[in-house]
């Protein structure tokens, strides 16, 4: 029987490349390539993102929306489709500064622990917790997520808000969770998908350059394939929604707000306001094409509690 993994295109040299390496090498690769952008002084990110330093899409339900307007939306429809009870257990997979985790840690009695390769974002969250009085229930790791310890059937519910496309061993990752969910846990994906039937050049210069000079390491599968390797793993996916076109506009204002401070961020980084201009355009014009996509996914172990009637929980409206 053919695993997942062999069912899944590389669609990219750096794929191809990552295929010959060994899974230990792979993941030194990742640490290394991927931590570098996000070690980079988190008060540069603070000028470009919103307040929650949230770097993955907001949800856009109007083209005038703000940013703010737009990642408080989001953050809603995560808190929703999660439905988190006091003293669950949620694992955020590669928790940035924090956005995802300390929200849910504000707005639910949760408790929670992340992972992420930077030890700047883990500085940052720490004490973000600490300012919002959660601190006790919030724990970061700074490591790969291949070496968090996970209890098998010890968590609720698992997060990955734009930090699975950094992961190369999707079947591993998700198998890995996925055993680590209790019956009825729920698992929750935020990010870019490639069409399954490629628009445009997957290989070109950009691509390149968002995926590895700017990023570090990136694999995008198209969303048939990232949904049939949660199904490999046993999971049921419950929804899916397209937030295509709410990325290009959150791509749209971060490029405004990277303008507005071009000075700021030179003066801390010289030349990285630059990098982070041109690999958001590429992206914000990828999205607008739609030669990329972006997903919120939702899937849980057996039958999950989102809710009293979880079709009407999983409407898309926020
Ligand atoms: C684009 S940021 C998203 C941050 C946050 N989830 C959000 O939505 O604001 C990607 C995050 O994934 C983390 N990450 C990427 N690959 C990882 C890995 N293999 N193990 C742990 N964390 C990882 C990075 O360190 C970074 O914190």
């Amino acid at each position: 029987m053919a695993e997942w993994h062999d069912v899944v295109t590389s669609r990219t040299q750096t794929e191809r490349d990552a295929q010959a390496r060994s899974e230990p090498a792979q993941r030194d690769h990742e640490r290394r390539m991927v931590a570098e952008h996000y070690e980079n002084d988190p008060e540069i990110f603070s000028l470009v993102l919103d307040s929650r330093l949230t770097y993955s899409t907001g949800i856009f339900e109007r083209a005038d929306d703000s940013l703010e307007v737009a990642q408080d939306r989001k953050m809603r429809r995560i808190a929703r489709l999660l439905d988190i009870q006091p003293g669950e257990r949620v694992f955020d997979a590669g928790c940035g500064w924090g956005s995802v985790m300390l929200d849910l840690a504000e707005h639910t009695g949760g408790r929670f622990q992340g992972v992420t390769l930077s030890a700047r974002q883990r500085e940052v969250l720490l004490a973000r917790a600490r300012d919002k009085g959660v601190a006790d229930r919030v724990e970061v790791d700074l490591m790969h997520i291949d070496d968090a310890q996970l209890a098998p059937e010890s968590l609720d519910a698992v997060v990955f808000s734009g930090s699975i496309v950094h992961m190369h061993d999707r079947a591993g990752v998700y198998g890995r969770v996925a055993r680590a969910l209790k019956p009825g846990g729920r698992l929750l994906v935020s990010d870019c998908c490639f069409p399954r039937v490629p628009r445009g050049n997957t290989e070109s210069a950009a691509t390149h350059y968002i995926f590895v000079t700017a990023l570090g390491y990136c694999r995008l599968l198209s969303l048939s394939e990232e949904l049939g390797v949660i199904e490999g793993a046993g999971l049921d996916v419950l929804h899916t929604q397209d937030l295509t076109s709410s990325y290009a506009l959150t791509l749209e204002r971060w490029i405004d707000n990277v303008r507005t401070h071009r000075a700021q961020i030179e003066a801390r980084a010289p030349g990285f306001a630059r990098v982070l201009q041109a690999y958001m355009t590429v992206a914000r014009l990828s999205f607008a094409k739609r030669t990329a996509l972006e997903y919120l996914v939702l899937a849980a172990k057996g039958r999950a509690r989102i809710g009293e009637i979880p079709d009407a929980a999983l409407g898309a409206r926020s």
